[in-house]
């Protein structure tokens, strides 16, 4: 078998062409979405990343905004920062772009964000919610996942999805959504025994261990779905993931590529989200 591969770079273009029409629309009604996100510091890949979330948001008529804060600036001063945004009613969505520098408390960051602008889905709230299945913001990454799944109608009930990873921002949450969409789901983390034993059952894998090429085609059962979150940059500058692509592609019916696979999704979601909270969340 020959996996059809799951191009995220195309959905992702579908995906804001839709939505710049509905921008287009909320601006009508006199409702123009804004996206803030505050940089602290000068790390070069998280400049790029908010660069990446800006050029997004020109393409589909979002406004956006960058607050650049330098590396020193204190924890008190970055929590008034996000109380003015959260009180400034042209704003719809706040993202604070991590990592942080040691002396600010991410946590601390992430619950000042009022949960109606937490376009991240970070908040403990919107992670509440996600868990009861209440309308939220769900973090981008997983939701850049179900959404590639349902574009090609790949069947999540009932089915066994394995999730190799465990952080809060990838492992947990595509862990929930998978069992609101009433998959059976294990996760595996670094600590897991015997791990082709839960993967060789898996009828879609979800792979974020961080590392390249971890995974590869002895892991995989034939015909299953395989998204791979990974984004490794190798010796040679190119990136690649955590999927051995050339040897699982051989056995999957489904599968990301690393790059144009999760990555382009990511930003899609947050676009997805902004506009979002511009409607406001339903109870
Ligand atoms: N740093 C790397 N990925 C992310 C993300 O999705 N959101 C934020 N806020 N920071 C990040």
């Amino acid at each position: 078998m020959t996996a059809e591969i799951i191009d995220g770079k195309a959905l992702s273009f579908e995906l804001k062409e839709k939505m710049k029409q509905e921008v287009a629309d909320l601006k009508t009604v006199g409702i123009h979405p804004q996206l803030t996100v505050v940089l602290v510091g000068d790390h070069p890949a998280s400049r790029s990343y908010v660069n990446g979330k800006k050029k997004a948001c020109d393409e589909t008529g979002i406004g956006s905004r960058i607050i650049e804060l330098p590396k020193t600036v204190s924890e008190s001063e970055l929590l008034a920062h996000i109380h003015t945004l959260n009180n400034d009613p042209q704003v719809h969505g706040i993202l604070v772009q991590l990592p942080l520098p040691d002396h600010i408390s991410e946590q601390m960051v992430i619950e000042t964000i009022s949960p109606e602008k937490d376009v991240d889905g970070f908040h403990p709230v919107s992670i509440g919610r996600m868990m009861t299945g209440m309308d939220t913001f769900l973090s981008c990454t997983p939701y850049g996942i179900i959404t590639m799944l349902r574009s090609k109608n790949i069947p999540i009930e009932g089915k066994h999805a394995v999730v190799i990873g465990r952080s809060n921002i990838v492992g947990k949450p595509v862990a929930q959504l998978l069992i609101n969409e009433d998959a059976t789901v294990t996760t595996c983390h670094s600590k897991t025994k015997h791990l082709h034993q839960y993967t060789q059952t898996a009828d879609i894998l979800v792979v974020a261990v961080g590392k390249a090429h971890a995974i590869d085609a002895s892991y995989i059962k034939e015909g299953a779905t395989v998204i791979d979150v990974g984004i490794n940059r190798l010796e040679d500058g190119s990136l690649t993931g955590d999927v051995d692509f050339q040897s699982v592609k051989e056995k999957a019916a489904y599968l990301t590529p690393v790059p144009r696979g999760v990555g382009p999704m990511t930003i899609t979601m947050l676009l997805k989200n902004t506009i979002k909270a511009a409607k406001g969340l339903e109870n």
